[in-house]
């Protein structure tokens, strides 16, 4: 009798996940106030509300709310005057509108390899990187937690670069003690469905800096300027605003979000804790000690010489048969099609007409980010956080019950 569920056997876990988004009455009673408002777009109180809500949780000075975290990327370059003739230092692990806003932006996207134990963009390697057409760094906080800000400031500093936080999936981080955000010069926030603060779709800029906010805000209005008249353009804009409904219901996300941020790390580090049986399993690494991630993912790091060279392809396979879905994760950006593809090669730089260097990602190489792709990272959904210990204690038992049976799996 086989005892994986891959094989017919019994599954570890036969109890479902946590709903997402999550059922609370409090985003339809929002939205039914802003049905009777009338005023569902321009002008209206809840955008403001939401953007108000995020500033004061980031400790941030501005917000501007966006359509989408692609769009607050993009704007957020163009308010940071990065444009054609620049490079953009950015991650390869991260999801593709992170590189591809730079495109949007004019620049050219320069890929500098991760850390593989916390699969954040590496500062040794950003250093490197650094060239005199490098006008921005976009630090991703991958899975939710922080990538290593403190170094990453001080190289840009030094060099005269912006550095953006990509805080998609990191609502709520904290590095040494500091919210994500505004740690750097802006940070671009996702609301997208899966994110762990949503309205469906829509983004937000934070920033300290009075200039950035400006230049965004008018960006998303535009090209419209906070105390001029309705139609007096003075920036090329785009209209790029949030709609009441979705400034309803991220609103009521903000008051869920310090529970679930509370619940999600909880949960997280019972997992990390648990992991430490379970020999070449473990989740990402905190670039400090001190901070919390938004575990948006939980993201492991699998070693397939523990399992006997069980395939992490396989094993997550065999993972999901057990009731506990994982998934394999990104490619590294660069050979994703439209960087790699050589029909695309002759007109890159897209649009970057200015740009004087070499521009080939046939060419790049980040190793870590390729193992991790390749071979040793999984995840698990924005769920899973939200779950009890049982649901943590059912991930670490199905990894053992899989350890415990690799005869099972073994190739035919
Ligand atoms: C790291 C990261 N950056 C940017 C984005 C783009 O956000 P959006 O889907 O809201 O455009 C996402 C998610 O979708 C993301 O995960």
């Amino acid at each position: 009798m086989p005892v994986l569920a891959i094989n017919g056997g019994e599954k570890t876990r036969t109890e479902g996940w946590p709903a997402w988004p999550p059922d609370d009455p409090g985003f339809l009673e929002n939205l039914g106030k802003v049905i009777e408002s009338k005023v569902w777009g321009v002008g209206g109180e809840w955008t403001r509300k939401a953007e108000e809500m995020m500033a004061e949780y980031h400790d941030a000075k501005f917000a501007a709310a966006c359509t989408s975290g692609t769009s607050a990327i993009e704007l957020t370059l163009r308010a940071c005057g990065v444009g054609p003739g620049s490079e953009v230092i950015v991650p390869p692990y991260t999801f593709i509108a992170t590189a591809s806003s730079v495109v949007a932006a004019g620049a050219v996207p320069v890929f500098v390899d991760i850390d593989e134990e916390t699969f954040n963009i590496d500062p040794a390697k950003t250093e490197e990187a650094i060239t005199d057409r490098t006008a921005a760094i976009i630090a991703v906080h991958i899975g939710g937690s922080p990538a290593d800000m403190d170094p990453i400031m001080e190289i840009a500093r030094s060099r005269g670069v912006k550095v953006i936080e990509d805080c998609a999936q990191a609502h709520g981080a904290i590095y040494k003690g500091r919210k994500v955000g505004a740690i750097g010069d802006a940070g671009a926030f996702s609301f997208q469905s899966s994110k762990n603060v949503t309205a469906g779709e829509g983004g937000m800029v934070l920033t300290n800096d009075a200039d950035i906010y400006s230049r965004a805000w008018s960006i998303i209005n535009v090209g419209r300027v906070p105390e001029g008249e309705w139609y007096d353009h003075r920036v090329m804009g785009w209209n790029l605003r949030m709609t009441q409904f979705q400034g309803a219901l991220i609103s009521r996300g903000m008051e869920l979000l310090p529970e679930h941020f509370e619940l999600r790390a909880k949960n997280g580090e019972y997992l990390r804790q648990r992991l430490e049986d379970v020999e070449g399993v473990c989740l990402q690494k905190l670039t400090h000690p001190d901070n919390v991630s938004a575990f948006h993912l939980y993201v492991f790091l699998y070693d397939p010489e523990a399992f006997g060279g069980l395939s992490r392809d396989r094993f997550i396979q065999a993972l999901g048969a057990e009731g506990i879905p994982c998934a394999k994760g990104y490619n590294p950006l660069y050979r994703e099609g439209v960087f790699a593809a050589t029909v695309h090669m002759d007109a890159f730089p897209f649009c970057a007409p200015y740009y004087e260097g070499e521009c080939d990602y046939t060419a790049v190489s980040c190793p870590a980010c390729e193992r991790i792709c390749d071979e040793r990272g999984f995840w698990m959904s924005q769920r899973t956080g939200l779950a009890d210990e049982q649901a943590m204690d059912d991930i670490v038992n199905a990894m053992l019950k899989i350890r415990d049976n690799l005869g099972e799996l073994a190739e035919a």
